[in-house]
């Protein structure tokens, strides 16, 4: 994103303040260790879309690392609300970001370390999203993450370096490679719609991030009566798959018209893709 930071209310342990008064001290643990967790859901209009989804698996990323969470349900839903309202945000994104706290600089601390909690949204267009009419040019990258994808971690340095190739490439979306098959996109979830017309995405494990979207999707994607595989695909069979897209918070369902510069299914977003992003964000929308 090229904006620059532009002014709103942020959250920070239970106080709502203007961004420039919004910080944590620099011994803060996500800071000195990336040490926290973080989820993304979207706004549109009233609606948080998937927040329950998203809300639980900041619950489990926090216990997989041995994060007390500091709130319940109902809490994080009212803070998420309360943002909301005095940022007037009609679409976009709210950000929640929980650190293991603040101490000296030494690897581990006591556990009765307060977390840190943060909370920032961002305005986006992401129902008229231009992309989603034209498609996404993507890159194929090695993922160099370490061993628990599924939890999400703000240490996010290998996907920060795969979206600078893709920027550098002048791309959207950099997919991830290991052993020569996909795992997942930098920051999405990548599925194909096979030659034989079946729609293909990795299963879940410890290798890829339980995408929210990608279970909505999956579910929505076989009432519509398309058969779905949970499978690893190459990149091969993604170069000679139908179609290809992506799913994530922010862009929902992205069609992919490039990998590598070879077109995808003659270089436009596939009908079944676009389908799918039809009735995801009708669903979406409805709350
Ligand atoms: N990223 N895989 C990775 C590595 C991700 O970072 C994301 C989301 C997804 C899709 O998950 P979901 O459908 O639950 O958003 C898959 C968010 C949007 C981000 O980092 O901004």
């Amino acid at each position: 994103m090229s904006a620059p930071v532009t002014l709103r209310i942020a959250y920070v342990n239970g106080r709502y303040l203007p961004l420039a008064e919004a910080t944590l001290p620099i011994m803060d643990r996500g800071f000195l260790f990336g040490d926290g967790i973080y989820e993304v859901t979207a706004v549109l209009g009233d609606h948080f879309v998937d927040n329950e989804p998203h809300l639980a698996r900041l619950d489990r990323s926090l216990k997989a690392i041995g994060i007390r969470n500091p709130h319940t349900i109902p809490e994080w839903t009212a803070i998420q609300r309360e943002l909301v309202r005095q940022n007037d945000l009609k679409q976009g994104t709210v950000y929640i970001e929980v650190t293991r706290g603040t101490h000296e600089r030494e690897f581990t601390c006591p556990d009765d370390v307060a977390p840190n909690v943060v909370m920032f949204t961002q305005a986006k267009n992401l129902l008229a999203n231009p992309m989603a009419e034209t498609g996404a040019a993507v890159i194929t990258v090695d993922d160099l993450r370490w061993a628990r994808r599924d939890i999400k971690s703000v240490a996010l340095l290998a996907q920060v370096l795969a979206k600078f190739e893709a920027k550098r490439a002048g791309v959207a979306e950099a997919v991830m490679l290991e052993d020569g098959v996909v795992t997942e996109g930098a920051s999405s979830t990548f599925f194909i719609l096979s030659s034989a017309g079946v729609l293909v995405t990795r299963a879940l494990s410890n290798s890829v991030l339980p995408g929210v979207t990608r279970s909505s999707v999956m579910r929505l994607a076989r009432e519509t009566g398309l058969h779905v595989e949970e499978r690893p695909f190459s990149r091969q069979e993604m170069l000679a798959a139908r179609e290809v897209f992506y799913t994530s918070a922010s862009s929902f369902v992205m069609p992919v018209v490039a990998v590598d510069g070879e077109k995808i299914a003659g270089g436009m977003p596939g009908p079944i893709t676009k389908k799918l992003r039809a009735i995801y964000l009708e669903e979406a929308q409805k709350g």
